[in-house]
Parts: C-alpha cells; structure tokens; sequence
C-alpha cells in the first residue's frame, strides 16, 4: 500500500525538539498562529505536529482520551485548520510511547478512526515500551502495517511518518506498509556533534528516498541555540542537499530574524522541495572537506562544500564536481548572488557551508 502524499518531503514543525512532554492545547494554537505570521506557513511549512505527550486514558470502550492539557482535539484540530496549515499526532505501536503514554497496543484500528474522527492529517508512529523495542523485523513490518493499512481504511488524507530508527533496513519497506517518511537513525539533539553524524554518516541510503517515501534523519534543532549561525547554516545545507523532512524544532514565537533566514531561504528549500527527489550524495572527500551533489529537474546541479574541521579551510569546486565538462553558470544559494564561473577557490568556515547551483 505505498504512500500517494508527500510527493516531495514533508515540511512543518514538531513540538519534541523543543517542549518534550510539557505541551498544552494553549501552545500548539500558539505555534500555529506564529506559523502564519511569521511568513513560515507561506514558506512552505504546513504541519503542526503534536509529538508524544498528548495521551490520557482508554475508556470501557477502549476509546483513547487526550489528558487533560487537550480539553478538545477535534476544536484544537478545526482552529489549526482554520490558519491554514495541517495538524499531526503521535503513537507508538506497543503497549507504552517512548515517554511511557498509552499507546495503540490492541487498538490500532480503533486509534487510526479516533485520529481520523479528530481531523488530523499526520501520525508519527513509534517503536517503544520495553521489549517492544527488541521486537523481530516481522512483527515490527507487520505492526507497521496494521496501522497503514488502519489509516487507508479511515478514507482520510493521513501522512503516514514510521520512527523505529532505521532499525531492519526500513528505507527497504517502509513505503510499502504506506509510510511517507521514516526516521534513519536515533534522536537528534541540539549540539553540531550529533547534527553532524546523522546529516553526514546516517541520513539513510540514497536509493530508498523519492516521491511518496523520504529517508527521515529527524527534526530540525535550528533555533533551539545549542549550534551556531554557521552550524545552523550546515544542518539547514544537509536536509536540504539529502531531500530530507524540514520539520522544525524550536519556539515559533521566539524565531530571530537570523533563524527565519536560515528556515525560509526560498533557494534553499527549493533543493530540498525538487520535484526528482533525489537524495544528494558526498562525491569527494578531503581531509575534512567534503563535497556533494544533488541534480535538480531545472538540469542544474547543486554543490555544496562542507568543512567538518575546527578551523576555516579553503577548497576549489571543478565543473567535473558536478559531472560537467564546463560550467557558464553559478548561483550562491545562500546568498543568491550569480556568476559565469566558479571562483579558483572558496573559503569555508570552521563546520561551515557553501552551497551553489551551476549549470554546464
Ligand atoms: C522517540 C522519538 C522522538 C520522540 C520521542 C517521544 O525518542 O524518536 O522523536 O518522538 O520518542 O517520546
């Protein structure tokens, strides 16, 4: 039952990153207004997802209730709506959510219909509670199927986003059980040493992702303030170049002039949004340099050049970086400036980008 949203990679905001459990139906309207306001919603972000946290108890009739910060979804779901943007939730498929909730263990049909009943548009489905986590393949593929296949039967549009951390090679399967994203690898946190290994090293094998099924390498930590600018910058570089998700992580409210530059760059999250779909790849490594490349369907290449090292360093880009004899074009994404050719080096700060678009 292979997914039919997401032609190109799901972007929104998730409250995990940011809020963890300490989320109410107070902040998530805020979140959504802040998504219009800030110009985030017209730069393509679209979902507003609550993450685990949500969850009350079962009812004689094995109903699942929000806990009391979610008097009522279905009012929190139209008010999101009604900005318009689209709303997620989160379950897990044992017994217990990774944060010790009720999850959909016996009840995933009955779940996928309260979700739908609710109006929302997004279920992240985890892989938690104890044992639950060391299920085999089969009984996890087969779990994730359950719920596919509940979600379809509800006859409502719902993104289907699996997190069991890459775990049995899921870029494999996971559009097959009708998921449109799937997490690559462990949590992200807000510090350039794990940004980097799962950016670099773990944002999932290339030939799983495309339109309809996204290699997942977990949400965006720009803004939350444990990276800088250039680290931010480099995060933002790698989503983008591996056609990753953009779902943000921090406070809409508290988004700097700098970070909505960094989330809203029109050139940037046109590499991420290409119709191709295609995952960018590392072609050459150098000491601490590396340098990818990403075809876009305008014909064009991109190529970014990243610095993992501690200190600036200069590199030079060549026509063959990008498979071409020549190059008569260059665009600085970043900065949108143009040239008719690639300069004979370029400088690139410590954990640091650069990103161009060039054609032959
Ligand atoms: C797991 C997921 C996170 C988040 C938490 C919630 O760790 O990977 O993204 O959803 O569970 O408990």
């Amino acid at each position: 039952i292979p997914g039919k949203l997401a032609a190109t990679p799901p972007m929104g905001w998730s409250s995990w990153n940011k809020f963890a459990e300490d989320i109410d139906d107070a902040t998530v309207r805020a979140m959504a207004d802040a998504m219009a306001a800030s110009g985030l919603r017209d730069a393509g972000y679209t979902y507003i997802n609550i993450d685990d946290g949500w969850q009350g108890k079962r009812d004689a009739s094995g109903m699942l209730h929000p806990n009391a910060k979610f008097p009522d979804m279905k009012a929190l779901t139209d008010y999101v709506h009604s900005k318009g943007l689209k709303i997620g939730i989160y379950s897990s498929q044992g017994p217990r959510t990774c944060a010790g909730y009720e999850g959909s263990y016996g009840h995933v049909q009955q779940d996928a219909q309260t979700f739908a009943d609710w109006g929302f548009d997004y279920l992240k489905y985890d892989l938690c509670s104890g044992e639950w986590f060391y299920a085999d393949a089969d009984t996890v593929k087969r779990s994730y199927y359950e719920m596919g296949a509940a979600l379809r039967a509800t006859g409502r549009d719902i993104l289907y986003s699996l997190c069991e951390y890459g775990r049995f090679e899921v870029g494999s399967w996971g559009r097959y059980v009708g998921g449109e994203l799937w997490r690559t690898t462990g949590d992200i946190t807000d510090d350039y040493k794990t940004m980097a290994q799962i950016g670099f090293d773990h944002n999932g094998n290339p030939a799983h992702t495309g339109p309809h099924g996204w290699n997942d390498p977990d949400m965006l930590e720009v803004g939350n303030g444990g990276m800088s600018t250039e680290e931010y910058r480099t995060h933002m570089t790698l989503w983008a170049m591996s056609a990753a998700p953009l779902m943000m992580g921090h406070d809409l409210r508290e988004t700097t002039p700098e970070t909505l530059a960094l989330l809203t760059n029109p050139r940037v999250i046109a590499v991420d949004q290409d119709v191709r779909g295609i995952q960018g790849t590392a072609m050459r490594k150098q000491g601490t340099m590396e340098v990818w490349a990403k075809p876009l369907v305008d014909g064009r290449v991109v190529l970014a050049l990243f610095n993992r090292g501690e200190e600036a360093a200069e590199m030079a880009l060549t026509p063959a970086d990008a498979g071409l004899a020549t190059v008569s074009g260059v665009e600085d994404l970043w900065s949108g400036q143009q040239a008719d050719a690639l300069p004979a080096s370029y400088t690139v700060p410590a954990h640091g980008t650069v990103m161009i678009a060039v054609h032959g």
